[in-house]
């Protein structure tokens, strides 16, 4: 029995309080150099119903880094990105702050260099994202507008970026992170709803569905996970827009998740609810962080803790019709926006910095395997998966 099937026999709680006093320690986590995974990697084990998705790094937290920026510079990285992965999110080169570095002024660069990448690999592209309170340029938050440039200059954007990717953009994300935690609309914070109030939320979804009517058309936000007072604000809002004929066509929940404050057991309800409105529903930017031990590794409870959060919002997406899109938020713990963010807390993805597949990746796996009518065959004897398979036993 794999510790998956364990774990989804017992229960979380059970199981964890077992392993914590049956196993001896973390499984050892594979070792295959990413060239091996890359073969046949995450997207390729998912039911065909499901895109595995990965955030391709650069911009935002990686401009103070080290490191040159990930996706430019990293070919190991970016090799594992093309075999892993069914779509790519650009984790910040389509923000506001990277592409409009002045009123006059696109710079595609970075953004074209991924869809590029991604055509050429055969794989999709989430487009993230196009109104939004935070990592906006200066000139924009601290410009002098009326509303009537400030609706042009929105207008503007998203035409012309949403343009540009016509066709080969499978979903954007177009409002991002629009009600705080209560469920309000962020009307102080976010400039767009300031200025110009809350009717521009639908005026930004026509304007995107003009621009690019293939596109699935986004809303996004966290803690929207569990059938909360935020997750009931976008479900009411949702609702709304449709009534009017708003192109609204998602619902992303992008499920930051941490092993010190659990999950919330009706994220399924949640899904199924956003499904039933006619909305696709995604998981957009999935990691689970952990606060590090001293040592800097992460216990064998902390460790079977984590596989069972990312294996149950898994199992939920793969549960629920409307979720076609499973997006994992960092491809490397070497590049993952946690540490940066969250004094102490680390070990988020299901690759270590070097690269190398944690019992996270494997779990994973074996779920999309098991889910996967032609899985088992075409995954028998591979290499990589054995491995994994060795490791959860
Ligand atoms: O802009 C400031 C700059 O003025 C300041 O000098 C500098 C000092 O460090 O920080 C700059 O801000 C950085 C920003 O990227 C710039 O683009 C932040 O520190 C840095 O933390 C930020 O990181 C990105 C973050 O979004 C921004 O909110 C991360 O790389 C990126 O992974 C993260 O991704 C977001 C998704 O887009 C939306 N959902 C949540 C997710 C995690 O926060």
């Amino acid at each position: 029995m794999t510790r998956r099937t364990l774990l989804a026999a017992l229960g979380g709680t059970a199981a964890l309080a077992l392993l914590a006093t049956a196993a001896p320690a973390a499984a050892a986590p594979p070792t295959s150099p990413p060239g091996l995974a890359a073969l046949d990697g995450l997207d390729a084990a998912a039911p065909n119903d499901l895109v595995v998705g990965g955030a391709a790094a650069g911009g935002g937290h990686h401009g103070d880094a080290a490191y040159p920026d990930p996706f430019t510079f990293d070919e190991d990285y970016r090799n594992l990105l093309a075999g892993e992965f069914g779509s790519l999110t650009p984790e910040n080169q389509m923000k506001w702050d990277h592409l409009r570095p002045a009123q006059d002024e696109f710079a595609f660069a970075d953004a074209d260099a991924i869809v590029e990448f991604a055509d050429d690999a055969g794989i999709a592209v989430r487009g993230h994202t196009l109104l939004w309170h935070s990592q906006n340029p200066d000139w924009l938050e601290n410009g002098d507008f009326t509303d009537a440039e400030l609706r042009d200059i929105l207008h503007e954007h998203i035409t012309t970026v949403v343009e540009r990717y016509a066709g080969r953009i499978m979903h954007w994300e177009v409002a991002n992170e629009i009600f705080d935690e209560q469920g309000d609309l962020r009307s102080e914070e976010n400039i767009w709803i300031r200025e110009l109030g809350p009717e521009i939320i639908a005026d930004a979804f026509r304007w995107a569905h003009e621009a690019d009517p293939e596109a699935v058309l986004f809303f996004n936000d966290y803690n929207v996970e569990g059938m909360n007072v935020k997750a009931d604000a976008y479900y009411d809002l949702a609702r709304e827009l449709l009534a009017d004929g708003v192109p609204v066509g998602g619902m992303g929940l992008q499920s930051h998740l941490g092993t010190m404050y659990g999950y919330d057991t009706t994220l399924p309800d949640n899904l199924a609810r956003f499904g039933a409105l006619g909305l696709e529903t995604a998981i957009t930017e999935l990691d689970v962080r952990m606060t590090m031990p001293e040592d800097g590794e992460p216990t064998a409870e902390m460790v079977a803790q984590q596989d069972e959060f990312y294996d149950f919002v898994l199992n939920a997406c793969l549960a629920e019709s409307s979720c076609g899109s499973f997006t994992l938020w960092g491809a490397s713990d070497a590049y993952s926006w946690v540490p940066v963010t969250f004094d102490g807390q680390g070990s988020a993805t299901p690759w270590t910095a070097e690269l190398e597949r944690k019992s996270s990746y494997c779990v994973l796996q074996e779920t999309l395997v098991t889910a996967n009518p032609g899985g088992a065959a075409r995954f028998a004897h591979h290499p990589a998966y054995e491995e994994c398979r060795t490791a959860l036993l």
